[in-house]
């Protein structure tokens, strides 16, 4: 009898996190790296559900850089990559395209049915919406990379409103219909803002954003930030998610994470915990 009051206890607890976010939007960037283990997509898969049916509105955005390079490599092609952006060319579009929005989303979309919700999966080019325009870094054309000029959220409105999971594969495309390979934090960031989002997770394989000491910041300034990439602490994929949570910020979204994807119920611990014990919070 004992346990099962304090079931109901812990239910209690969660009282006031279920009607802060009731109706509320959570955009969750899914990392590539950390949707790698069976018990860790699973336990991702549950809490996605339980948010949903407590009323929560979660949206999924996918990475998948390891898929994609393995995938590269199996057909002996190498790629290069210019500032952390993988240059590419259209037969490299065709195996991002292929990996994206034909294997990951789908292993995502279905994960999440096992766990008992119902998903529906997009990419950016569905409705348009994700519009691009080519991306050059320094002057230089590093192929089908798109940078975000729009986001046209209403198809995320209207699955969500249906009683699905959208589930996003970071795909644009630009005026003309071509499609372009968009990074997933971008991305992530820009529907968030696009949804008025409550708060914006970006799920990784690190404990949050790391100090020149390797020490977890629980709490980071865009200052700060601004100073870790000039000063080199911040690096490679880890640039474009604490840029994409600044501008997030600054769009309206009302909280940015950083979390780590590799604890078991990630999700459900930062939104039921006060502490921003599991990652970092992006302060403006
Ligand atoms: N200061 C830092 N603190 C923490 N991680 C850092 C830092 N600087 C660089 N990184 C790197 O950033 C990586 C996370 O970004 P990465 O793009 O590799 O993963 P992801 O975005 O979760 O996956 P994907 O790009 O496939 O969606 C970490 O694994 C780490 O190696
Ligand atoms: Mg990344």
């Amino acid at each position: 009898m004992q346990s099962l009051i304090e079931k109901a206890e812990v239910l209690v607890e969660a009282l006031p996190y279920m009607r802060r976010f009731f109706g509320k939007t959570v955009v969750i960037k899914y990392g590539g790296h950390a949707m790698t283990e069976d018990k860790l997509r699973a336990s991702f898969a549950v809490d996605v559900v339980l948010l949903k049916f407590i009323g929560l509105k979660p949206v999924i955005v996918h990475g998948g850089g390891p898929q994609i390079a393995s995938t590269l490599a199996r057909v002996g092609k190498e790629s290069t990559f210019v500032e952390g952006l993988r240059v590419t060319d259209d037969e490299t579009m065709d195996v991002v395209e292929m990996v994206l929005g034909g294997k990951v989303n789908r292993e995502i979309v279905e994960s999440i049915q096992r766990g008992g919700g119902r998903a529906v999966g997009l990419t950016g080019s569905d409705g348009a919406l994700l519009r691009v325009r080519r991306k050059t870094v320094n002057g230089q054309d590093i192929g089908r990379v798109g940078e975000l000029v729009q986001v046209d959220s209403r198809v995320i409105d209207s699955v969500s409103e249906s009683g699905f999971v959208p589930v996003v594969a970071p795909i644009g495309v630009d005026d003309d219909g071509l499609t372009y390979n968009v990074n997933a934090d971008e991305a992530a960031g820009g529907l968030a803002a696009a949804l008025g989002a409550e708060k914006l997770m970006l799920l990784t394989d690190v404990e949050g954003v790391l100090d020149a000491d390797g020490q977890l910041l629980s709490q980071i300034t865009s200052k700060d930030a601004q100073k870790y990439v000039a000063e080199g602490v911040i690096t490679a994929g880890m640039i474009p998610k604490v840029g994409c949570c600044m501008r997030a910020l600054g769009e309206g979204v009302g909280r940015a994470h950083i979390v780590d994807g590799r604890v078991l119920h990630a999700l459900l611990l930062e939104i039921f915990t006060d502490d921003a014990g599991v990652g970092t919070l992006f302060v403006p």
